[in-house]
């Protein structure tokens, strides 16, 4: 017989053990789980896009406020007719002769003398424009100049004493719109600058959208988002971002229900509209920009258009059986249920088709490879949104199968609305059903097992919006807790995101959210850290039978979540331990089980004190820790009372 050499009988091995490991993985009856399942939900509510996401740093850019936004606005908001130098004229709001007949305010500033500074406008942004020196941001402007000559137009970024932090000038020539762009530098550092422009000389012009972005926004998109901001929610490693939100999208009555349509284009051709939560939406995050922005952070677009009726609370505030409920018009439903239709085209159809033609022309030929769509939020489940509901979900069915349709059930997880909209769904065999609740910490504990005997034969389950009342490590830890359970259920529940996502200190319309910010800083929370960890370490099988808990706790004490799961694209075993709870809590992972391993891995743990929070003054209270730690057959471990661990087992590194 041929003798075997020893670097032979290593290989044989190294090739025998990962097939021992398939043996034993099997043998664990691994359940397939959604390989979608942790995302976000992003709505425009507490300035999440203009003032947050969207980096705009003017604020009313194309004067389109007005008091049906807030009471006390108007198209001068955040404005201020500037004459320092001794110099004067008239301004004036007009609408005769607009840059588009969408966006129809503009100023009219006549100069009839220009002092020794230049008469115009200061902005002050939202809360104060911050800029940084040594960083580039672009101006632009629309001017239309009235009078004969050309104008000599100054623009500066200046302090709250006046002195200039960065400038530029050029001139304006000619009658009708055009558009300016100038690239403004600066030199010294300031959160609360202002921009200003000036016209040096006597005349009179039109202005309109007047814009600055930083040049570094996130991927450097032109009308992209704020980097920092952005980065935080891409490190998220969502599956998906639903958008552009939930109440926004059916709207405070009919007229105020979001039109994808009205967001795409040239930015100063779109429709601004009023933002359900009291203030404004310029649409510069359009639909365009959702999908590149899902693109950019590799989650799958999830947008939700509204079901043909608006928000039940529509005229009014939120109260149980609310009935401001208004549909679109039946003779107006084809044309809806065409809208939604096209949205398909614009986002999947080829550059040749209407609606493709236009994502190619802003900049995007490739097809953005939508898969989801969703119809409808929490609406409240009346014969007027049946009608609707059923005439666009048939339309969207019927022309495309391929897309996988997300009703809608109410706003809480039992009720009228939900019974109704579960029955509807079951009817029509609706793929998915979209379930919201914001509930206390408790809730999320006693309610553990509400996935277990969901019937696997109906519509899966998307939890488009949920939340515990509270931004502190028990809030995070029971939605870990729950979260650990929706790993379990995840043959039925296809996908999950925490709600809301950000909020603008100062102008928060809803607390909690999963990460605050102001125009400088960005301020994670504990409950953004446990998102965190469930999205980057998500799996696409359930392994069960794993982990063993010590004593009676599997059983009985719902304060604690465990979970493994295998990652098929990387082979990594991951498993999860909430605790909840206010003892340490041990337990035995057989590792055996999966299969080869490695002698060591990573193991990230969230623990301190429950009351801990991040907040603005403490913004690092609670933050996850890694270390490595050496891993056994039978890896015995305690975890400490309120924590939470995540142990990422690299199974691809033993081969
Ligand atoms: O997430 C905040 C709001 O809560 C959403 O707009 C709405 O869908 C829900 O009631």
């Amino acid at each position: 017989m041929r003798k075997l050499s020893y670097a032979t009988l290593l290989l044989m091995l190294l090739t025998w053990l990962p097939t021992v490991a398939q043996q034993k993985v099997s043998s664990l009856k691994p359940k397939q789980i959604s390989p979608d399942l942790f995302g976000i939900f992003f709505e425009d509510l507490s300035y999440a896009a203009d003032g947050g996401l969207y980096a705009e740093l003017i604020q009313n850019r194309s004067f389109e406020y007005s008091p049906a936004d807030n009471r006390d606005w108007h198209s001068l908001t955040a404005w201020k007719y500037q004459t320092d130098g001794f110099g004067y004229g008239t301004i004036s709001v007009e609408t005769t002769a607009p840059v588009h007949s969408n966006n129809p305010h503009y100023v009219v500033l006549n100069v009839e003398e220009e002092g020794q500074k230049g008469v115009g406008l200061e902005n002050s942004g939202f809360d104060g424009i911050p800029v940084k020196a040594g960083k580039g941001y672009r101006f632009s402007v629309f001017l239309n100049v009235m009078s004969a000559n050309p104008l000599p137009i100054a623009v500066a970024l200046v302090d709250d004493k006046g002195k200039e932090l960065g400038s530029s000038t050029f001139t304006a020539t000619g009658h009708g719109w055009k558009k300016y762009t100038e690239q403004i530098n600066i030199n010294f550092d300031d959160d609360d600058a202002r921009l200003v422009m000036l016209v040096k000389s006597k005349g009179k012009v039109g202005i309109d959208m007047v814009s600055l972005f930083p040049t570094e926004t996130f991927k450097h998109h032109e009308n992209g988002m704020r980097a920092d901001l952005a980065q935080v929610i891409a490190d998220l490693k969502p599956k998906f971002m639903r958008f552009p939100g939930g109440c926004l999208t059916h709207g405070d009555g009919v007229a105020n229900i979001y039109r994808w349509k009205n967001t795409i284009g040239p930015v100063e051709q779109r429709t601004d509209q009023r933002n359900i939560w009291n203030y404004h939406q310029s649409m510069g995050l359009g639909f365009f920009e959702y999908f590149q922005f899902c693109e950019d952070i590799h989650a799958k677009p999830v947008p939700v258009l509204a079901a043909g009726v608006s928000c039940q609370n529509s005229g009014g505030t939120w109260r149980i059986g609310s009935t401001g409920q208004k549909g679109i018009p039946m003779d107006e439903m084809k044309a809806y249920v065409q809208d939604v239709l096209d949205l398909i085209e614009y986002a999947n159809g080829s550059v040749n088709s209407t609606w493709g033609s236009k994502r190619a022309a802003a900049g995007h030929p490739a097809p953005f490879n939508l898969e989801y769509l969703g119809i409808g939020n929490e609406d409240k489940i009346t014969g007027l949104f049946e009608d609707r509901f059923r005439m666009i979900y048939d339309a969207v069915h019927k022309a495309h199968p391929e897309i996988k349709i997300i009703g809608t059930v109410g706003p809480s997880p039992n009720g009228e609305d939900f019974d109704k909209g579960w029955k509807l769904a079951n009817q029509l065999n609706v793929g998915i059903v979209d379930e919201h609740y914001y509930e206390k910490p408790q809730w999320f504990l006693k309610n553990t097992a509400r996935y277990n005997n969901y019937d696997r034969q109906r519509s899966k389950v998307y939890i488009g919006e949920y939340a515990s009342w509270g931004n502190k490590l028990f809030n995070a830890l029971c939605e870990a807790v729950y979260m650990t359970n929706l790993e379990r259920n995840g043959d039925v529940v296809r996908m999950a995101s925490y709600a809301p996502l950000i909020a603008r200190i100062g102008h928060t319309s809803w607390n909690p959210d999963l990460i605050y910010f102001n125009g400088t800083r960005v301020f994670p929370t504990v409950n953004y850290y446990v998102q965190q960890q469930f999205a980057a370490n998500s799996g696409s099988e359930y392994l069960p039978d794993v982990i063993t808990l010590k004593g009676d706790q599997a059983t009985k004490d719902t304060t604690v979540g465990v979970s493994c799961v295998r990652d098929k694209a990387t082979g990594d075993i991951i498993l999860k331990i909430a605790n909840a709870g206010n003892n340490a809590v041990s337990g035995v992972a057989q590792l055996g089980k999966i299969g080869a391993f490695p002698g060591s891995a990573m193991l990230t743990t969230i623990s301190g004190d429950m009351q801990a929070e991040n907040t603005a003054n403490n913004p690092d209270a609670v933050l996850p820790k890694s270390t490595a730690i050496s891993l056994q057959k039978n890896w015995s471990f305690t975890v400490p009372a309120y924590s939470f661990s995540v142990l990422r087992i690299k199974v691809s590194r033993v081969k």
